[in-house]
């Protein structure tokens, strides 16, 4: 949560900072602000609210500076208005930084740091590294202060430092928290993500936990541990994500660009991936490891939200086809349970940020104990791609709606991919490999009829407008979808949703059903059509309103959204998409925020 840019360099930094910010947004809107420097002049701008906003207020003052540092907030510690707003700076107002994360310690620090005469304005965490900071730099020494201040705290951080009086000099730090450093021509930027490092470079340095960076004008980059002072190489990577990727266009939200992207999304993610004519995989990511997948025995698959879904997709896939044992956990209550790995043990962990910090933790325990992971990813060189054995990246891009969807297409395509691969290399033949070949060639374009009829989706948007609660129901491999059409409504339209294996109604939550409550069903011709049909009948004589969703026409159905034929494995690529596009035409009709919905943001990073 909270998203962080510095800048360091020729160029005044204003423009990089505000638009580095409106790319970080979906980490936090709570307040945001700016403080940028020239030789003589410190501005320091916050706002509660949008970017938009601040930058509404400081288009034209003609500010300047060659080093800034700006800030978009999740509220974690004290309230949302300005004093809690970063930047955040000391007594002396020399140190100002930019911090994502939480220090665990800061009361004890703080309550230290008032005895010695420091004086603090914010609620925050964040303002006592600054004091913390000053508290040392009384030798003048910045870096040796930034250092011992950085030995002092517990907890995870990203920080972005900046002195008045050493203005040629930005220092970052991470520990959990992501940071990555941008290496343009003599100018510099530390950001949360490749996204406003894009704006001015494509070479980056991922920094690792402990990592600590001073960027010297005249000096240039060294980076060393701040746990155990060594220094390291700069290891340089380039970033492949381009601008337009990051570009609105001509879409009111990025989440409806975002859903119309879901077919190129699956596509980008497999079509290197699959030789089509030998049907057999490509998966050179994984060659490495290769003999020790051979061996595994069991697979759990592990993350938050959405991809949790993909998870519990993956489950149903490698048990049905591989007749592996295989495990579907969410990551926030697997990383404190005591799970009885082994050494044929496969965790597979899913994350489109690969910064939740739960998925984080979870793996971490898990490489303590020597087990093979696997990670399916969408950002490059992202925290959870340092940690695992190997990284299979979801080609979906850049998704910035804080509501997940292409990326969730993504992530279950990698899990087909992963499924034929592991059949091969474990010699198990694989039922219906032809069919399945041949149609997830053509799945994108099935998703793309889907999209183009969303005015149809629109409009049972508008008739259902006036309800406050839905079900979601669906069996086996339409399970997860429910949960994930579940998610979608509540996450952006605020509605009260629930999702249930279709079977499940009758123990319980059938009990609520009457005219005025909607169930969506999830009804594809599959292996368990009928079953699902019969809950559908159930809920009928209750007087339900139903949603079908389905490649059938079934008259006791108060709608039917159909959809095109497709194999088992693929209906959900197709019963998701009707679900994407309800939820954004709902909370569109409601007026909500819909890129970034209230409370919420889009990695989290935060326990
Ligand atoms: O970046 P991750 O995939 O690890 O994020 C996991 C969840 O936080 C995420 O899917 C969340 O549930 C989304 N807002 C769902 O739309």
């Amino acid at each position: 949560m909270c998203g962080i840019v510095g800048y360091l360099g020729k160029r005044n930094s204003l423009l990089i900072l505000l638009e580095g910010l409106k790319r970080l947004e979906y980490r936090g809107y709570d307040s945001c602000g700016i403080v940028l420097s020239n030789n003589e002049e410190i501005y320091l701008y916050k706002k509660v609210g949008k970017v938009s906003e601040l930058e509404k207020e400081v288009k034209n003052k003609n500010l300047d500076g060659n080093i800034g540092l700006g800030h978009t907030r999740w509220a974690t510690h004290g309230g949302i208005n300005e004093n809690n707003a970063h930047p955040h700076y000391d007594c002396s107002q020399n140190i100002f930084l930019i911090h994502n994360g939480i220090i665990e310690n800061y009361q004890e620090l703080k309550e230290k740091l008032k005895k010695k005469n420091h004086n603090f304005y914010s609620e925050t965490d964040s303002e006592v590294f600054a004091h913390l900071i000053e508290e040392y730099y009384k030798n003048n020494d910045f870096e040796n202060s930034v250092l011992k201040a950085l030995k002092e705290i517990r907890g995870n951080f990203a920080f972005v430092i900046f002195n008045k009086k050493e203005k040629d000099k930005l220092i970052g730090a991470r520990f959990s928290s992501p940071l990555i450093l941008g290496l343009g021509k003599e100018e510099y930027i530390l950001a949360s993500d490749p996204s406003p490092i894009s704006l001015i470079t494509k070479n980056v340095v991922y920094l690792d936990d402990g990592d600590m960076v001073v960027v010297d004008k005249n000096k240039g980059v060294k980076i060393f541990s701040f746990l155990n002072e060594k220094e390291k190489p700069l290891v340089i990577y380039q970033i492949n994500w381009q601008i337009d990727d990051i570009k609105k266009e001509n879409y009111e939200h990025y989440m409806i660009k975002e859903i119309e992207e879901e077919p190129k999304a699956v596509f980008n993610t497999f079509y290197k991936r699959l030789n089509f004519e030998r049907l057999e995989t490509n998966l050179k990511e994984l060659n490495e490891i290769k003999e020790k997948l051979k061996n595994i025995e069991k697979i759990v698959l592990t993350a938050c939200g959405t991809a949790y879904y993909a998870c519990l997709y993956g489950r149903y896939l490698f048990e049905e086809y591989l007749n592996l044992n295989s495990e579907a956990e969410i990551a926030s209550e697997l990383r404190y349970r005591n799970y009885p790995y082994n050494e044929k043990t496969l965790l597979i962990v899913i994350s489109q940020s690969g910064e939740t910090i739960d998925t984080l933790e979870a793996l971490k325990i898990a490489k303590k104990r020597n087990v093979l992971i696997i990670g399916i990813i969408n950002v490059p060189g992202s925290s959870i791609t340092r940690l695992v054995d190997k990284v299979i990246y979801t080609q979906a891009g850049p998704e910035l709606a804080v509501a997940s969807t292409k990326a969730f297409l993504a992530q279950i395509t990698s899990l087909i991919i992963l499924m034929i691969y592991l059949a091969e290399i474990k010699g198990i033949n694989l039922k219906n490999k032809k069919q399945i070949f041949e149609e997830i060639k053509i799945i994108p374009e099935k998703i793309k009829e889907i999209i183009n009829r969303k005015e149809e989706i629109k409009k049972l948007a508008e008739d259902l407008i006036c309800f406050k609660n839905f079900y979601f129901l669906g069996r086996k491999f339409q399970y997860p979808i429910a949960l994930e059409g579940a998610l979608k409504l509540k996450e952006i339209a605020y509605l009260h949703s629930e999702a249930y294996p279709a079977g499940e109604m009758k123990h319980g939550p059938i009990a609520l059903i009457d005219e005025n409550f909607p169930v969506f069903i999830l009804a594809p011709k599959d292996s368990v059509y009928e079953k699902t049909i019969s809950n559908l009948e159930e809920i009928k004589a209750r007087k339900g309103k139903i949603i079908l969703i389905s490649d059938e026409a079934f008259e006791k159905a108060d709608y039917v959204l159909k959809i095109p034929k497709s194999l088992e494995i693929f209906y959900p690529f197709l019963t998701v998409v009707p679900l994407h596009l309800f939820a954004y035409y709902f909370a569109k009709i409601l007026g909500r925020e819909i890129d970034r919905p209230r409370n919420l943001a889009k990695s989290v990073t935060v326990e």
